[in-house]
């Protein structure tokens, strides 16, 4: 028996649990929302698909009933409110922690051993307030942020170049803000290198374009992205259930990777049944480490308004 829970029924959290059932690698999904009748409704309409989608991964939607979330296997976090045009993720710091806090509170409760991906933003801080409030090992907390962040500057390379997707692969480090830091020196297109293939000026504009990715569907749609973000999730919950011992950019606890000690910031890491298995530390040149410290340094301010939250 193999179990996910996903909080939050909004546009991320029903797309997070939409995405792994099609994967059909778990017996159940269970989706639970502070809204009456909403995960009810959006998981019926989802276990409605599954004749048609061909997959047999039952789906519940629960009002508030942790009871219903016991025993998961991995829980992904996605409770709070999105951003809106004119706001940082960092701005919603003072709706979400208090969210982000008592929904780990009552998960802990009931799944104990569960791996927590967390989704709620500012996400870096929302790492740190949910392992500080779990108690459990920092390799069982930690956040989606980079495989949705290396999505787009992926598919921005794609789109420039008209080159299939499943054959670029990249890097990127730092917070989930815009002070992230694609690394173009560790990425490659079937095996070669961006920088052979496209002009260092036009590369800096696609990295430029992905730091401000998510701002820029929320110009677009008033509200912030779920689809990139639900699959993202998704993707790190298949890596964990079938312990694949993926490679993805997570943020994750840094305890002297990096330069940088505790401190929840966006790294390569091993993703397996352990959770965060392993922390990829690698050797950067003085530019990139620059980058990644000015990106740390971001996600330190806004951890200190979390702690100065007293919550
Ligand atoms: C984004 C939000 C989910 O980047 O942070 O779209």
């Amino acid at each position: 028996m193999s179990k996910v829970t996903v909080v939050g029924a909004g546009n991320v959290g029903a797309t997070v649990a939409n995405c792994v059932a099609q994967k059909d690698i778990v017996n159940e999904v269970v989706l639970l929302d502070i809204k009456e009748g909403v995960s009810e409704g959006k998981a019926l309409d989802m276990w409605e698909t599954a004749p048609i989608n061909y997959y047999g991964t039952r789906i519940t939607g629960v009002t508030n009933n942790y009871e219903a979330t016991k025993d998961s296997d991995v829980v992904v976090i996605t409770s709070g409110v999105p951003r809106k045009p004119g706001m940082s993720r960092e701005d919603l710091i003072g709706i979400n922690a208090g969210i982000v806090k008592s929904v780990t509170e009552s998960v802990v409760k009931y799944s104990p051993n569960a791996k927590i991906i967390i989704v709620s933003n500012p996400l870096d801080a929302m790492c740190y307030c949910a392992y500080v409030t779990a108690k459990l090992p920092a390799s069982h907390v930690f956040g989606m942020a980079g495989v949705l962040d290396v999505a787009r500057y992926k598919a921005f390379i794609a789109t420039e170049l008209n080159v299939n997707p499943k054959d670029i692969n990249a890097l990127l480090l730092g917070g989930h803000g815009d002070s992230m830091v694609p690394m173009p020196r560790f990425t490659s297109v079937g095996g070669i290198p961006v920088t052979e293939l496209i002009p260092e000026a036009r590369l800096n504009e696609i990295i430029e374009r992905t730091k401000v990715g998510g701002g820029e569907i929320v110009k677009l749609l008033g509200t912030s992205a779920w689809y990139a973000p639900g699959a993202a999730a998704a993707a790190m919950v298949e890596a964990i259930i079938t312990d694949a011992k993926r490679i993805m950019p997570v943020c994750a606890m840094l305890n002297g990777e990096y330069g940088h000690k505790d401190l929840y910031l966006g790294v390569p890491v091993v993703l397996g049944k352990g959770g965060v298995e392993k922390v990829v530390d690698l050797k950067l040149n003085a530019d990139e480490q620059k980058q990644l410290d000015a990106s740390a340094s971001a996600v330190k301010a806004t951890v200190e308004n979390l702690k100065a939250m007293n919550l």
